[in-house]
């Protein structure tokens, strides 16, 4: 059981103190939107470079743009250990999660709500990750959509099938209220915006979240 907090929720004008109030996460989740794939402008791979120099944790990449076999494997060149591309967006998955790990980096797959898993199923081999997204990519502070469960029931049931470590990590409305239901269909990577950086304490949030899933 991980907990990934995404810095979309955090003062973009503190971004070495806002990394340093999650210490005591295992991730810390970092936003890439490039106002094409969704309709939302973040910040882009010179950031992540400077971000990585002070994190305290590794940091999860989660590549919500156009074209990720161009951009994606730079990310994990420059040392995010995780590196997440949108299915929907690939041309070749395939080459790209192995560029992403050639690059040393853990590579995921994530879909949208509207993105079912099965086309994607024989992929598993290549990925380290599945990311069900439980909003609609875009922005933080969304309400959760718990009719994403049967997808992550979905993906735990074949990962357990075809056998392998790989993570399934659920972002968009995970707090205190829905985290239970996430690690009971099988999640066991829990991104957390709001829930940890709107919360008065980072550090106690993120406690909680764990207290909720590692019972
Ligand atoms: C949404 C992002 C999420 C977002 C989650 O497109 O991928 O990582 O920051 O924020 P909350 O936890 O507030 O829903
Ligand atoms: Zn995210």
């Amino acid at each position: 059981m991980q907990i990934s907090p995404s810095i979309l929720a955090a003062d973009f004008a503190n971004l070495q103190h806002e990394l340093e109030a999650i210490a005591t996460a295992d991730w810390a989740h970092v936003d890439v939107m490039d106002n094409h794939f969704v309709p939302n402008l973040t910040l882009g791979l010179p950031v992540v470079e400077s971000l990585l120099k002070v994190s305290p944790v590794p940091i999860d990449c989660h590549l919500m743009i156009e074209d990720p076999d161009r951009w994606a494997p730079p990310y994990a060149e420059a040392g995010a250990g995780s590196v997440t591309f949108h299915i929907e967006a690939a041309a070749d998955p395939v080459t790209l999660a192995r560029d992403i790990r050639a690059q040393g980096a853990r590579a995921s797959m994530a879909l949208k709500p509207g993105t079912p898993f099965a086309p994607y199923e024989e992929l598993l081999p290549e990925l380290d990750m599945v990311l069900v997204m439980t909003v609609e990519p875009g922005f933080g502070g969304q309400a959760f959509m718990a009719d994403q469960m049967p997808k992550v029931r979905e993906v735990r049931e074949a990962v357990r099938r075809r056998g392998g470590e790989i993570w399934i990590q659920v972002d968009g409305g995970v707090s205190g209220e829905t985290i239970e239901r996430c690690a009971e269909a099988g999640a066991d990577v829990f991104v957390a915006g709001s829930a940890v950086y709107g919360a008065e304490s980072a550090a106690e949030a993120i406690e909680d979240l764990r207290a909720q899933v590692s019972g």
